[in-house]
């Protein structure tokens, strides 16, 4: 934007923090099929930052949810460790984190770094700036568990929502306008709900709501 790029990323970041909010991590998500573009005075993104605000210092975090293979890395790098590989030491900006690489020699999963290669998905989902399923899918599963509430305030085509629904979790959507609602609630409307748990007997309540009989034995 007139000759530099735009600082609102970075001005979002300070405001929130004004507010309160721990700026607790950014994520890069990697548009590994980012198709070629040219422009006079720099290169195509392929990437856009995700950016973790936290009310407080402990969160919920299940980072074993997003292990990967140990891949490649396994046989190459660490069949030749290094010094410093095998002895413990701290980061040098003294974050207390230390690093034992050779402890990851038996492992078939390792924690993946804060670099998403995800594609892009080109299917026609009528928003032009839908993101890849995997993506919130990727979130939902570090930072929530099954039954839990996730909120997408620009839910645009209703990917987050989906991806909430297909790991079992409750989910808003909210967007401003009425079409790209519409579009999240079609988008959605073929995926199975469950109003109660499964294997419990309901009996009715007054019209209003169903109360649980007793719980089934076979649950
Ligand atoms: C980048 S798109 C989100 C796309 C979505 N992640 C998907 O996969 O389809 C952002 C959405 O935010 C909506 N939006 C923009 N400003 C808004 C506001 N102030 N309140 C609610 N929604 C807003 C836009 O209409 C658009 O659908």
């Amino acid at each position: 934007m007139n000759g530099e790029r735009h600082t609102y990323v970075l001005e979002l970041i300070l405001a929130l923090r004004r507010q309160g909010w721990l700026w607790t991590e950014e994520y890069i998500w990697h548009k590994k099929n980012c198709y070629p573009g040219k422009w006079p005075n720099r290169f195509r993104d392929a990437w856009e930052c995700c950016l973790q605000f936290n009310k407080t210092k402990k969160f919920k975090m299940f980072q074993d949810a997003v292990r990967v293979p140990m891949g490649g890395w396994a046989e190459t790098r660490l069949k030749s460790l290094g010094k410093n590989d095998v002895v413990r030491f701290d980061s040098r900006v003294g974050s207390g984190f230390g690093k034992n690489i050779a402890n990851w020699l038996d492992r078939d999963l390792a924690y993946p770094t804060n670099v998403l290669h995800l594609a892009t998905e080109t299917g026609n989902k009528n928003h032009s700036a839908s993101f890849p399923l995997a993506l919130p899918a990727w979130f939902i599963k570090l930072f929530t568990e099954e039954g839990d509430w996730v909120l997408d305030p620009f839910v645009g085509s209703g990917t987050t929502c989906e991806a909430a629904q297909n790991l079992a979790r409750n989910s808003v959507g909210i967007d401003i306008k009425q079409e790209y609602v519409d579009l999240a609630r079609s988008r959605l409307s073929s995926v199975k709900l469950t109003l109660f748990e499964p294997g419990e007997q309901y009996v009715a309540n007054n019209g209003k709501s169903a109360r649980r009989l007793h719980r089934s034995k076979h649950s």
